[in-house]
């Protein structure tokens, strides 16, 4: 059977691209056929190549003209996409060439804290702000509306009384790292 192939998107540091490269590396139904990303200074870049995987670098006017990121998708016979950190909009032209075939992770339990700007620690900071009991993950597909689409899992953590930013962060990267990789894994087979 032909492997199903993962391209991933990522714009920053890539711990969870990376956890997602080593969970299939040993795979043999799923592979990580590239890593796109639209900054050539972001971490990921280079620890996608240190584990021996190919990287793509294009402009954000690739990234909303499409073409490019197609083309790319196209000729490196991509099967699904995998947001991880992707801090751009995805185009229509891709999400409709890949219909629930393009992934994202979003640091908070969507509908609650999400939408244009709120990405990062400005997700985690509202969320302590309104003194929340609880935060999470949300996996979903994307749709043109951002982190809007249909949601495939969602986990949840407690937040205790001393909860600052750094151990929140902390806690919500565990939940992804523990998750992400497994959530694709059942997506895709
Ligand atoms: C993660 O928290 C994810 O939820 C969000 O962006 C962050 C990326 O972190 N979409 P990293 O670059 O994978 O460490």
């Amino acid at each position: 059977m032909k492997k199903q192939r993962l391209a991933i998107f990522a714009s920053g540091t890539g711990s969870n691209a990376l956890n997602i490269i080593r969970f299939f590396k040993q795979s043999k139904l799923v592979e990580v056929g590239f890593v796109l990303s639209n900054k050539n200074d972001a971490p990921i870049v280079k620890s996608a190549l240190q584990e021996g995987v190919e990287v793509e670098v294009v402009s954000n006017q690739d990234v909303e003209s499409a073409q490019r990121i197609m083309e790319l998708c196209a000729s490196k016979s991509i099967d699904y996409i995998v947001l991880a950190g992707f801090l751009r909009k995805i185009p229509k032209e891709l999400i409709e060439q890949y219909p629930n075939k393009i992934v994202n992770i979003h640091p908070s339990l969507l509908p609650k804290y999400g939408g244009k700007g709120m990405y990062g620690e400005r997700v985690h900071k509202a969320v302590l702000e309104n003194r929340e009991k609880e935060s999470g993950i949300t996996i979903h597909f994307v749709n043109e509306e951002f982190d809007q689409g249909k949601i495939i899992a969602q986990f949840a953590c407690a937040i205790d009384n001393s909860e600052t930013l750094e151990t929140l962060q902390q806690k919500i990267h565990k939940l992804e790292h523990e998750n992400y990789p497994s959530v694709i894994n059942t997506i895709l087979l």
